[in-house]
């Protein structure tokens, strides 16, 4: 036994604010696996929140992240231009479409802001259509938009004026089947326009591709195609959202791929640079062209070593770990399905890629986040590192790092099988 715990030390010093999903002190780690100041071992099926996705201190990154460390590892992109900056806009760019140009910051949150600032600044218009049940980040502006827990919200009310929520396809629970469930949607969406804020009001729509603190839910085609036609025929910017979903994580190296829908804005963090602070706006060209100079900017954005290892994280998703998260993730869901025969209490096993959400309910169908407790800290006795998602806090999700093997797979639900046989 260590004389006194990290979680000791740290919670003598810091704050209760932030939700904490384990009391672990971790010390290393390696691949997809984590070692706590015990020495014991963990499979980490939650990536430090979908960030991981080339695995913990993966050898490319970390040299790449070295040499960079030894070349120079700040300079400021409102001072200078420096290599790994500009090489790593270039490669968005070119991953998304050569018209868009790219702006750098530190955080998911940081980046939406971006996304609606741009929105707003070109649009000239005030307001912004967010979804109920999304994330979007903690600052004011992004807990303005953000719509999956009053919780978030506590206290900070008067936020951001006229942001205005629609609803987000969810057909498991509605009751409807896709088709209604989106009508209804588009319908709902319609109303706001009617109802409360005319669609020449609206400068952005923002919305996540498959909702991640919301459910893991991913949304029918055709909602998405709904959007980006209401938003052309209105001259509405259409941000995505891909915080959670880019990166690799769909088995995509962008979500929107699913949908065949492209956005105005995008914006993209957590598996970006694989742990490093870095996120991103990719915008279209013209837009870009028409913010401001001096109306937006930031001192770390593009951070020199965060760029390296993005660059190299980049290289090693397009040359293997995108393809093995499309392999992966079906293996996965395939055999969660045969638990899913198994258990009344699993209602759903959804998702894209290796971004897999399992909904529990009652024997009664409600949301069940009683046993999704149980669940989770059984699989943390016995190993596995599992997180949370949902309003009702009902679905365990499943984001191992996108290097994940079968054999790994295997492990994990094995122990996920163990957990439901000991407590159900
Ligand atoms: C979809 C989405 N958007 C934004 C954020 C906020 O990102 P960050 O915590 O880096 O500010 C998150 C984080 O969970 C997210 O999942």
């Amino acid at each position: 036994m260590v004389e006194r715990s990290l979680y000791a030390r740290a919670k003598a010093i810091f704050p209760p604010v932030a939700n904490r999903a384990t009391s672990l002190g971790i010390v290393k780690g390696e691949g997809v696996y984590l070692w706590d100041e015990e020495g014991n071992k963990y499979l980490d099926f939650a990536s430090g929140v979908a960030v991981t996705n080339v695995g913990h201190n993966h050898p490319y990154v970390v040299q790449k992240v070295v040499e960079q460390c030894q070349t120079l590892i700040h300079g400021g992109h409102n001072v200078i231009y420096y290599p790994t900056y500009v090489e790593l806009g270039e490669k968005l760019i070119e991953a998304v479409d050569p018209n868009y140009k790219v702006y750098f910051s530190n955080s998911g949150a940081e980046a939406n802001e971006a996304a609606i600032k741009l929105a707003k600044q070109v649009t000239k218009r005030p307001g912004i259509i967010s979804f109920k049940r999304s994330f979007h980040g903690r600052t004011l502006a992004t807990t303005t938009l953000t719509a999956s827990n009053s919780g978030y919200r506590q206290n900070y009310e008067g936020l951001l004026p006229s942001v205005y929520y629609a609803d987000y396809p969810y057909a498991t629970r509605s009751g409807l089947n896709e088709e209604e469930e989106v009508k209804r949607c588009i319908g709902a969406l319609d109303e706001i326009f009617h109802c409360l804020i005319a669609p020449e009001q609206v400068s952005s729509i923002i919305v996540e591709p498959m909702q991640g603190e919301g459910g893991y839910v991913v949304a029918p085609k055709a909602f998405i195609q709904h959007l980006r036609k209401v938003c052309d025929e209105h001259g509405i910017l259409l941000i995505f959202d891909e915080v959670q979903t880019g990166f690799g994580r769909t088995g995509k190296l962008f979500a929107y791929e699913h949908f065949d829908v492209k956005p105005d804005i995008l914006t993209l963090a957590k598996g970006i640079a694989n742990g490093f602070p870095l996120s991103a706006i990719v915008a279209k060209g013209e837009l870009m062209d028409a913010w401001t100079q001096g109306t937006h900017g930031g001192t770390y954005g593009g951070n020199p070593v965060a760029c390296a290892s993005a660059l190299a994280v980049l290289e090693l998703l397009q040359d293997k770990y995108i393809d093995n998260a499309k392999k992966m993730g079906e293996y996965f869901v395939e055999e969660l399905t045969l638990l899913k025969e198994k258990y009344d209490e699993i209602l759903e096993i959804r998702g894209l890629g290796l971004m897999i959400g399992v909904e529990f309910v009652t024997k009664t169908g409600e949301p069940n986040a009683t046993l999704v407790k149980k669940v989770i800290g059984k699989a943390l006795e016995k190993g596995l590192i599992l997180l949370n998602c949902g309003v009702d806090k009902n679905v365990i999700r499943f984001i191992p790092p996108l290097i994940v093997k079968e054999e790994e797979i295997n492990k994990a639900i094995t122990i996920f099988s163990e957990c439901l046989e000991e407590i159900l």
